[in-house]
């Protein structure tokens, strides 16, 4: 969605507000705007729509001090209403000027709003819905509200979920935040010069480590060094803060070309991470701490609901398969925007495992609300603690991956899905479907994943060249079976959003049953091809698509010289069991779309028309 950042202080607030938005850049980078409070007390607005280049753009004019003051809001902006131009960019004023809004959401009855506004003479000067709030919180405080009363006033009048941060000259010292519903958060934090707030607590990182973050229905009033809290009725809320795990040196990039190279090498750090607390390596044992649910509980489940969105529903999918294949449970992995509408059979013996790594996704929170009203217990996979996943779910199972500016989720795939793999362990165990010495095997084997990610992460030089190829390509296939047909799907899904080149995922087994059509000279076909017992189909179906003329590459088990006659191209990937292969293969995949999109000149961390969390449907 949309990126957010606020500051009261002492300092020249025109810089704070550039790196601020620069923090949250991944969250949308359509446009990006500031407005300040300046010297005699006017706001000033300086905004620039011009896609991926808008906060460049933005800073560079801003450049020479033109404008300075010491209050400030900014928006970086993931365009839903309203193409992307200089004036659909956020801030929005209102229509003499005294008030500044930065949103975040949708509002849902804006066209009435609108109307009403228009009807009373007030001219719009956007497509967007966010407009209405610049003008309803500013014609309240040209009627003499504080810009507080007046926030929360507006509240009162929109429906949907929504994050918005206000400024008013009339209050040159303050700047004013408010949360309803699940539209990206707010958090705010202090020193003693200073008060941010953003969607993101990566961006008060530099300011404090004490953070609070805003619930549904609250707002906060955040001036030199002091934040104040209140709900919808006005009334004072006193919170402690937290001190969160986040780290600032951590979220840079360090000595890569990009956020999305660093967090894939990140990959064995990450997976560790998932397992610290966890696997205990030299007993040979495993427990989730987080996962407090009673054994009788356990016992009495009778199905597993694993839900999310993208890569996240891939890592459900793995999830869904391990569970169902250890414990002996059936489990299935939906698809959140269709399970949130599909009034599913969900019940107190249902287990459901939502997977999201931002906490924040709209449909995948719709959908965990349901199982919730179901009665059904609870558990939610995710990287962001504090998020709002982790006040719905009963269990909150965290992933340890560390931050992921990426907008392409890599690390925290593979971090879900090992936290995915040991909940499954902890089910079948528990449910006594398997003994210690089966637990011992599996932790072995777990203690070898980092390592063996790291091998393939050397894969780079196979794999540049590879992706110069595939780039030629307009149309790509991927296939898989079994535990390799949701990272099929997950590397195809990687190749979309990095190269913007068509890739379909699919069951190898789909071939003969409409897909073969597709085969021919003009389209690749990346396969997974591990040893394991699905091997000799996979051979058959590399078969099938180089009798029809078409150009194959094979991830294939180091040593594996079988498939090394028949794929055009083979990766080759360590040996390790079967267990784990999905984790071996889904590197190179991703490792396969960040070269492709680099062959082609994209942006891999802010691939076109995404943003790194949907918090709308
Ligand atoms: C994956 O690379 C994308 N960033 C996207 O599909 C993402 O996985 C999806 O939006 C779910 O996000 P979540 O894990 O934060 O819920």
């Amino acid at each position: 969605m949309c990126g957010i950042f606020a500051y009261a202080g002492t300092e020249n607030v025109v810089p704070l507000l550039i790196e601020g938005l620069r923090s949250v850049e991944y969250r949308g980078y359509d446009s990006a705007g500031i407005s300040v409070i300046d010297e005699v007390g006017e706001i000033q607005t300086v905004k620039r729509g011009d896609h991926g280049a808008s906060l460049g753009n933005l800073a560079s004019a801003l450049d020479g001090d033109s404008i300075s003051g010491v209050v400030g809001i900014g928006h970086t902006r993931w365009a839903t209403h309203g193409g992307v131009n200089h004036q659909n960019s956020h801030p929005h004023a209102s229509s003499n000027g005294s008030v500044s809004i930065a949103h975040n959401g949708i509002i849902e009855n804006f066209l009435e709003l609108k109307d009403e506004l228009m009807d009373s003479g007030i001219v719009f000067q956007s497509e967007t819905d966010s407009e209405v709030l610049a003008h309803l919180i500013g014609n309240a405080v040209t009627s003499g509200r504080s810009l507080r009363e007046a926030v929360i006033g507006a509240a009162s009048r929109i429906k949907g979920n929504t994050a918005v941060v206000a400024v008013s000259a009339s209050e040159p010292d303050v700047a004013v935040g408010l949360r309803v519903g699940t539209a990206g958060g707010i958090v705010v934090g202090k020193n003693a010069d200073a008060a941010v707030m953003a969607s993101d607590v990566i961006a008060l990182l530099p300011y404090t480590s004490e953070v609070i973050y805003l619930e549904s229905g609250e707002i906060v009033e955040i001036e030199r060094g002091v934040i104040r809290l209140f709900d919808l009725e006005g009334s004072s809320i006193s919170r402690k803060p937290i001190v969160t795990s986040q780290n600032f040196e951590a979220a840079q990039k360090g000595n890569h070309p990009h956020f999305m190279s660093k967090e894939i090498a990140e990959q064995p750090d990450a997976i560790q991470g998932a397992m610290r607390g966890r696997a205990a390596f030299t007993k040979g044992t495993l427990s989730l701490p987080e996962f407090s649910l009673a054994q009788g509980q356990i016992k009495a489940i009778d199905r597993v609901v694993l839900t999310g969105m993208g890569t996240s529903l891939h890592a459900g999918m793995f999830g869904a398969l391990v569970i169902e294949s250890l414990a002996r449970i059936p489990a299935t992995a939906e698809n959140s925007s269709e399970l949130r509408y599909r009034n599913p059979l969900i019940g107190p013996n249902t287990l459901v495992i939502a997977v999201t790594q931002s906490g924040e996704t709209a449909d995948t929170l719709a959908a965990m609300e349901h199982a919730r009203n179901a009665g059904a217990p609870q558990a939610v996979v995710l990287e962001l603690e504090g998020s709002q996943a982790t006040r719905v779910a009963d269990f909150t199972l965290p992933i340890r991956a560390g931050q992921e500016i990426g907008v392409a989720s890599t690390k925290t795939m593979t971090a879900s899905m090992t936290t995915l793999l040991q909940l499954a362990v902890v089910l079948a165990e528990t449910r006594g479907v398997i003994g210690g010495e089966q637990v011992r095997n599996i932790v072995g084997s777990m203690a070898e994943l980092p390592s063996l990610i790291a091998t393939t992460l050397s894969l780079n030089g196979q794999i540049s060249e590879l992706a110069d190829r595939l780039s030629k390509f307009e149309d790509l296939l991927y296939l898989g079976r079994g535990a390799q047909l949701p990272i099929a799907l997950e590397g195809a899904l990687k190749m979309k959003e990095l190269a913007y080149i068509h890739a379909e995922g699919y069951p190898a087994g789909e071939m003969k049953h409409g897909v073969n059509a597709l085969l021919g000279p003009d389209i690749a076909t990346v396969v997974a091809t591990p040893r394991n017992d699905l091997y000799e189909k996979m051979l058959s179906n590399i078969s099938e698509v180089k009798a029809r003329g078409g150009e194959v590459a094979a991830i294939a088990t180091e040593g594996d010289d079988t498939v090394e006659r028949l794929a055009d191209h083979v990766i080759r990937v360590p040996d390790c069991p079967e267990l784990l292969q999905p984790f071996i293969t889904l590197v190179p995949m991703q490792l396969l779309a960040y070269r492709t999109a680099l062959a082609l000149g994209r942006d891999p961390d802010k691939p076109r028309n995404l943003a790194k969390t949907v918090t709308v449907e």
